[in-house]
């Protein structure tokens, strides 16, 4: 049976969920920052679970009505100072992805706030991709990379990435099938899920259900069985 070390998850449909009840897509987000939490939390006590990487503001997304744009910066920083807690009580450590020196001082503060102070936490390590596009983390690494004399490897490459580590898993909500620029290196042998549920309606048991569906594939990474 496959180990499920690394989740990554797109969580869309959002601003749909809160429209099909009359509400302002803002809601929507409101109602995915809680089920954020109860993922985390649940991840942070599976002890097979070793990263769960979330996708919540996309290099992309500036590209929405200003007031959306700074509404979710809101939600994020008080989300973060919120879950300070919430982080420490469950051992999760707090990682963030992505180039956030698009942030405001104080949004980039408080990101780096909670990951200093969760620096020691060893039972989960929560990445929100946070202003991230895979092809900006790669240009960023090959740019970091370019006065190297040898040649340049695959890990080395790896190695100057914002996220490290291979993805076994990942999920896309809202039931969209595409990968929207997230993760697309460490993504190379991920077991793919795309759900219907918009990201607000997610539980617990829908991931659960998952992902005892990706123990039972058989993941043969270019191999034979
Ligand atoms: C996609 O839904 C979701 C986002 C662009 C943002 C993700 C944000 C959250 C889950 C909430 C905040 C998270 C934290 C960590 C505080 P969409 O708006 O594209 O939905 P749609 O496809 O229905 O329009």
């Amino acid at each position: 049976m496959n180990l499920v070390k690394h989740i990554a998850i797109i969580m869309d449909g959002n601003g749909r969920w809160a429209e099909l009840q009359d509400k302002k897509r803002v809601k929507g987000h409101e109602a995915g920052a809680k089920i954020v939490k109860e993922v985390t939390t649940y991840c942070s006590h599976n002890k097979e679970i070793e990263r769960l990487t979330l996708y919540a503001f996309s290099t992309e997304n500036w590209k929405r009505p200003r007031l959306e744009v700074e509404f979710l910066m809101k939600l994020l920083d008080n989300y973060l100072k919120n879950e300070l807690e919430v982080y420490l009580q469950n051992n999760v450590r707090f990682e963030p992805i992505g180039d956030i020196r698009a942030f405001s001082k104080s949004l980039q503060k408080t990101v780096k706030m909670v990951e200093q102070k969760t620096a020691h936490c060893d039972a989960l390590v929560q990445s929100l991709a946070l202003n991230y596009g895979a092809q900006d983390e790669i240009i960023r690494a090959v740019n970091s990379l370019k006065n190297s004399k040898a040649d340049i490897t695959v890990q080395m490459l790896s190695n100057a990435l914002d996220c490290k580590h291979n993805v076994d898993l990942l999920i896309r909500t809202g039931g969209d099938k595409r990968l929207s620029n997230f993760l697309l290196w460490q993504a190379a042998y991920a077991e793919l899920f795309f759900v219907d549920t918009l990201w607000p309606d997610f539980s617990v048991k829908e991931l659960e259900k998952i992902v005892k569906k990706f123990k039972k594939v058989e993941r043969r990474f270019g191999g034979l069985k």
